[in-house]
C-alpha cells in the first residue's frame, strides 16, 4: 500500500499543471492527473516521468463531465487535496466565445466541488485555484496587496477567475475543508531539464513564447504593443515569475492545507516575484541570455493592456514561506532552451 498522501491535479498535462506535478512529486506526493488533452500533449506524462523517475496516474475525461467526475471522486476517497488547474486561458478567445468559457471554467469547477462534498474522501484537506492577477485590474496602488480592489472584469477569462473564487468562498462557508486562490502574475519560462515547458497552441498571445519563437525564426517580428506608457521606457510594467518557482507556491500551499495552517477557510495570495519589469527589459534579458538580436518593432498599444502591475508577496512569503527564487535572467534563459528543445524535436 502506498502511503504518500494523494494529491489531483487538474490540467495536470498542462504549462503549470505539469510543473507543479513535477515539484509534487519530488517532495514525496503521489500525484494523479485530470486533463481531457484539450490544450496539452500525452507526451508530457514520458517528461515528467523522466525528471522524477515517476510516472503519475492519467486519466483522460473532462470535468464538465459530472458523471466521470463522480466516478473518480468515488473511486479516490483518499484524496488529501486538489490543485485545480483545468480551465480555458485565451484573454482574446474568451471575448470571441464567452459562453466557451463561462460553461468550461465555471461548471469544471462546480463539478469536482459538488462531487467532493457528496463524497468528501476522507483526509479530504482542501482545494488550491489557479486564480489570476487579472483580477485587480488597473490596479490604483502598486504594489498590489491581496486587499487590493477587484476591478470590473476586462474579459470573460478574467470574469471566471472571478466568479470563481467567489464559488470557493461561498463554498467554503458550507464545508469542513479550505480552499485557497492563487493569485498568479505573469508565468514564464520552463524546467531546466528543458523537457516540458509552454506549448503554445497556433500563434502565441504571450510575450515570451512570442520572443522565443521569433528568435528561433518561427515568427518573423515581435510586435512591441506601445511604448508611450507612463514607465520608465514606455513600454508596459509585469511581473514576470520563473514557472517553476510558481509550482513550488502549489506545493507550499499543499503543505498548508495538510499541516492545517490556515487561517481562514478561504485564503488568497499573490504569486509573483514583486518585481515589475518592462516590456524591452525583457527583450533585453532575452538578447543577453540567447545571446542574439531580436528583431522586434514599436507598434500600437493592444486593447484591453494594463500600463503596469506587479506583486506585493509578502503575505505568500510570510504565510506560505515561499518566494520567488528565480531572476529574469534566469527565466529567459530557461525559455530559450525549451524553444531550442522544441526545434530539436522538430515541433
Ligand atoms: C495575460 C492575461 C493574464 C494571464 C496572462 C498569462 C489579462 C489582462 N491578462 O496577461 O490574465 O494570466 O496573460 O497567460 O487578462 N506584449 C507585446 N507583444 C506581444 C505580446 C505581449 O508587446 O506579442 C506585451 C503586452 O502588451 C503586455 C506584456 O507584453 O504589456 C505582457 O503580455 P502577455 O504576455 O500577453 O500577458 P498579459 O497581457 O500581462
Amino acid at each position: 500500500m502506498n502511503n504518500k498522501l494523494h494529491i489531483l491535479v487538474t490540467g495536470g498535462a498542462g504549462y503549470i499543471g505539469s510543473h507543479t506535478v513535477v515539484e509534487l512529486i519530488l517532495q514525496g506526493f503521489r500525484v494523479s492527473i485530470v486533463d481531457n488533452l484539450n490544450n496539452s500533449s500525452i507526451k508530457v506524462l514520458d517528461a515528467i516521468e523522466k525528471i522524477t523517475n515517476t510516472k503519475p496516474a492519467f486519466y483522460n475525461f473532462d470535468l464538465c463531465d459530472d458523471i466521470a467526475v463522480n466516478k473518480f471522486v468515488s473511486e479516490n476517497n483518499d484524496i488529501a487535496a486538489i490543485i485545480h488547474f483545468a480551465a480555458y486561458k485565451a484573454v482574446g478567445e474568451s471575448v470571441e466565445k464567452p459562453l466557451m468559457y463561462y460553461r468550461n471554467n465555471i461548471n469544471s469547477l462546480v463539478n469536482v466541488l459538488d462531487n467532493i462534498n457528496e463524497k468528501t474522501p476522507i483526509n479530504f484537506k482542501g482545494i488550491v485555484f489557479s486564480s489570476s492577477c487579472t483580477v485587480y485590474g488597473q490596479p490604483d496602488i502598486l504594489p498590489v496587496t491581496e486587499q487590493s480592489e477587484i476591478k470590473k472584469a476586462e474579459s470573460p477569462y478574467g470574469f471566471t477567475k472571478q466568479v470563481c473564487e467567489e464559488i470557493l468562498v461561498n463554498n467554503s462557508a458550507n464545508v469542513n475543508y479550505v480552499s485557497i486562490a492563487l493569485r498568479y502574475f505573469n508565468p514564464i519560462g520552463a524546467h531546466s531539464s528543458a523537457l516540458i515547458g509552454e506549448l503554445p497552441n497556433g500563434v502565441p498571445n504571450n510575450l515570451v513564447p512570442y520572443i522565443t519563437q521569433t528568435g528561433i525564426g518561427k515568427r518573423e517580428c515581435l510586435n512591441v504593443f506601445g511604448n508611450d506608457y507612463n514607465t520608465p521606457d514606455g513600454s508596459c510594467i509585469r511581473d514576470f515569475i520563473h514557472v517553476v518557482d510558481l509550482a513550488k507556491a502549489h506545493v507550499a500551499s499543499i503543505n498548508r492545507l495538510i499541516e492545517n495552517r490556515n487561517k481562514s477557510i478561504f485564503e488568497v495570495f499573490n504569486i509573483g516575484t514583486g518585481r515589475g519589469n518592462t516590456v524591452l527589459e525583457v527583450i533585453n534579458s532575452f538578447e543577453k541570455v540567447s545571446e542574439s538580436k531580436l528583431n522586434y518593432k514599436i507598434v500600437e498599444r493592444r486593447k484591453g493592456d494594463i500600463e503596469k502591475i506587479y506583486a506585493d508577496t509578502t503575505y505568500a512569503n510570510n504565510e506560505l514561506g515561499w518566494s520567488a527564487k528565480s531572476s529574469l535572467d534566469d527565466a529567459m534563459l530557461s525559455a530559450w532552451k525549451w524553444e531550442l528543445h522544441l526545434k530539436n524535436q522538430n515541433m
